[in-house]
């Protein structure tokens, strides 16, 4: 059958040209762009590797059933296998890359700064295409990120990804509509948020703390895309190839993506309170309020 994919009425991915992770002079345009939901990338940012960290590139390097391997900020690594010796150069380069990262961030958006939360940077070193997941958790489907565990309570979700595919495969993403779209044709579908389940799954040890009306919608709006075939094939969207060396930086429980294919990828979150955005009228928790005409945490 054929479909036809809608285009995006408006740009959604935004191209940076810088050769060094230290932006110089940045430009309120990324800011405005950024907090749209747009995603930004750079072509070419330098990331040399090393003779032994070419070899951390297999997945054999990760633990059975794992999907990723992180280090914390304390410097514990979790989900690695290898010598003693390759430990340390998967760490060496893991913070090399959270530097980096910490580097473009702050340039880019230098108000964020005093504010942004450091996560575990993670390196992925599995096939997209291989992944075996059920269709929740599946990201090769579009969705904006909302975790199911982890209430938020409308913190930001920024995030920083390099491919490092050593042989020239690109990390293929799709870049969705925009989030006030996914807001408009999917929050009447979203059954009421209750209380008293919220707490029963919280005593369960579901949640790591109470999901909040938020955190239900949002988790609403990742299921309901994600669960919905015709969606997923015919709305609007744009299907980009990330190639090797490529950088690219969005928030992602507002820009709607689905990672398609690739191999060896590094990725730092950062988390940034609501009130410390450029314009916090453009984040999920404010058009979500705007839309319920309700005060959400
Ligand atoms: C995701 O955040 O949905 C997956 C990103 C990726 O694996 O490229
Ligand atoms: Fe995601």
């Amino acid at each position: 059958m054929l479909f036809i994919v809608k285009k995006i009425p408006y740009k959604q991915l935004i191209k940076i040209e810088s050769k060094s992770w230290l932006l110089q002079k940045p430009k309120p345009k990324w800011a405005k762009d950024i907090e749209d939901g747009k995603v930004i990338y750079f072509e070419s940012l330098q990331f040399k590797l090393s003779k032994h960290e070419k070899k951390l590139f297999s997945p054999t390097i990760i633990e059975p059933h794992t999907r990723n391997i992180s280090l914390n900020s304390n410097g514990s690594i979790k989900g690695a296998i290898g010598t003693e010796e390759d430990i340390k150069a998967l760490k060496a380069m893991i913070e090399r890359f959270r530097n980096h990262a910490k580097n473009l961030i702050y340039s880019a958006f230098p108000e964020y700064k005093p504010y942004l939360k450091l996560a575990p940077t993670s390196f992925r070193p599995l096939d997209v295409v291989s992944r075996n997941t059920s269709w929740r958790a599946d990201d090769k489907r579009l969705h904006v990120d909302a975790f199911p565990s982890r209430p938020n309570y409308g913190e930001r979700i920024l995030r920083v990804f390099i491919n490092l595919n050593p042989h020239g495969v690109p990390r293929v993403w799709r870049i969705g509509e925009p989030f006030e779209n996914i807001v408009e044709r999917y929050i009447e579908k979203i059954k009421p948020y209750s209380y008293i389940y919220a707490k029963l799954i919280n005593l369960l040890g579901i949640t790591k703390a109470l999901r909040s009306e938020y955190d239900h919608i949002m988790l609403g709006l990742h299921d309901a895309m994600k669960s919905d075939m015709q969606y997923q094939k015919k709305s609007p969207q744009i299907t980009i190839p990330f190639k090797p060396g490529a950088v690219w930086i969005c928030f992602s429980d507002q820009a709607s993506h689905a990672a398609m294919s690739g191999q060896y990828m590094m990725e730092q979150t950062f988390h940034l309170p609501v009130a410390k955005q450029y314009n916090p009228k453009k984040s999920p928790l404010e058009i979500l309020q705007v839309k319920t005409n309700k005060k959400l945490t």
